[in-house]
């Protein structure tokens, strides 16, 4: 296996190197050959060569079966101009990839239930596949000066092409699942949106085995937290999956625990937390490495086809919880590096 790990800003690098001990105990217990290059991305690629995204990063990622990444930026860059914050960093990796679907699973563990800030959910299991190099983040935007003074704008566009292939990476996995694809768009408003509804209706014809819906996103964003064990695959643009999959975590107890997988036509893909760089907490050591953990569990199964290797590692995290070991986001007091040997004993 060789990866790039972009460790990145804030917590960033405390994370991916707990994932790599995690990975490299999985990879001498099963005899995998792993190489490592390491590459800058975010606010240390700014501080070191005055842009966030060098092409040597990007050469590393494409030339790598995988990419872990940490989490990029930080308030010491949020002045920087749009197109020179860390962000842009992130956005161009998952674009230069074409890493269109991310896939991001948010289910509650046995240990936690009682973290979820719902009465009366003991379980539930949602994936939601974001729509990940289209949509608002990408659109054109700009400023101007108009009738109203200084103006800003941000615009949504989606291909039927860009529906069309994020909605069958959802049916596809909705079928491996329990069979339920929810669409979200925002269609009595957006036009994008509406095209966004046209092109799942099409495509859920070809899928006459999977439970087919659409949902408005102010709708999805109240049922999320009404029910949410009436999601199985969630699919939605850019924008929508970006906060929809914030809100889910909380139902889990904590964003540190929602691991990713960014993929795209070639085996080559991302895998990454869905938490941010955390500055509050960078370099206190109790950053909770799970998310990151899970996202290596993810690149095992979906990259590399290795699902024993893949299990082991989930099964690990799980009984870790289940004993008790917790970090500080999730009520315990462990440390970063304290649950990381908790999980490795178990491997
Ligand atoms: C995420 C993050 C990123 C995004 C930011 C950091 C650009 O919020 O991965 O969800 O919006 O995609
Ligand atoms: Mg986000």
């Amino acid at each position: 296996m060789n990866l790039t790990l972009v460790r990145g800003d804030g917590i960033g690098p405390e994370i991916v190197d707990s994932a790599v001990k995690v990975l490299d105990k999985i990879a001498n217990k099963y005899k995998h050959k792993v190489s490592y290059t390491s590459v800058l991305a975010g606010g240390c690629a700014i501080d070191e060569c005055g842009f966030p995204l060098p092409q040597s990063t990007i050469d590393a990622c494409l030339r790598s079966d995988s990419v872990l990444l940490g989490a990029v930026g930080g308030p010491k860059w949020d002045t920087l101009p749009g197109h020179l914050r860390p962000e842009r960093a992130l956005l161009g990796i998952r674009k230069e990839l074409g890493l269109y679907a991310n896939i991001r699973p948010v289910k509650l563990y046995k240990a936690l239930s009682g973290r979820c800030p719902l009465r009366n959910t003991e379980s539930f299991d949602i994936v939601i596949v974001r729509e990940l190099i289209g949509g608002m983040y990408f659109g054109k935007s700009g400023r101007a000066f108009g009738e109203m003074g200084e103006e800003a704008f941000d615009t949504e566009t989606y291909s039927a092409l860009e529906i069309e292939r994020i909605g069958r990476t959802a049916f596809e996995y909705a079928k491996k699942r329990r069979k339920k694809v929810t669409s979200v768009d925002k269609a009595n408003v957006l036009e994008s949106s509406r095209l966004w509804r046209e092109v799942m209706h099409r495509l859920s014809r070809e899928y006459p085995d999977i439970e087919y819906g659409d949902m408005l996103v102010d709708n999805a964003a109240m049922q999320l937290i009404r029910n949410p064990m009436q999601f199985d695959v969630i699919v939605t643009s850019n924008m929508f999956g970006d906060i929809l999959s914030d809100e889910a975590s909380q139902l889990t107890g904590s964003i540190g625990l929602l691991p990713s997988a960014s993929l795209g036509d070639s085996k080559r893909a991302m895998y990454e937390p869905i938490h941010g760089s955390a500055p509050d907490i960078t370099g206190k050591g109790i950053a909770n490495p799970i998310a990151t953990i899970l996202s290596v569990a993810m690149m095992l199964s979906f990259t590399f086809r290795l699902e024993d290797e893949a299990k082991e590692i989930e099964d690990a995290v799980e009984a870790v919880l289940d004993e008790g070991f917790l970090t500080n986001d999730i009520g315990g007091e462990l440390t970063t590096d304290e649950i990381t040997e908790k999980i490795l004993e178990k491997i």
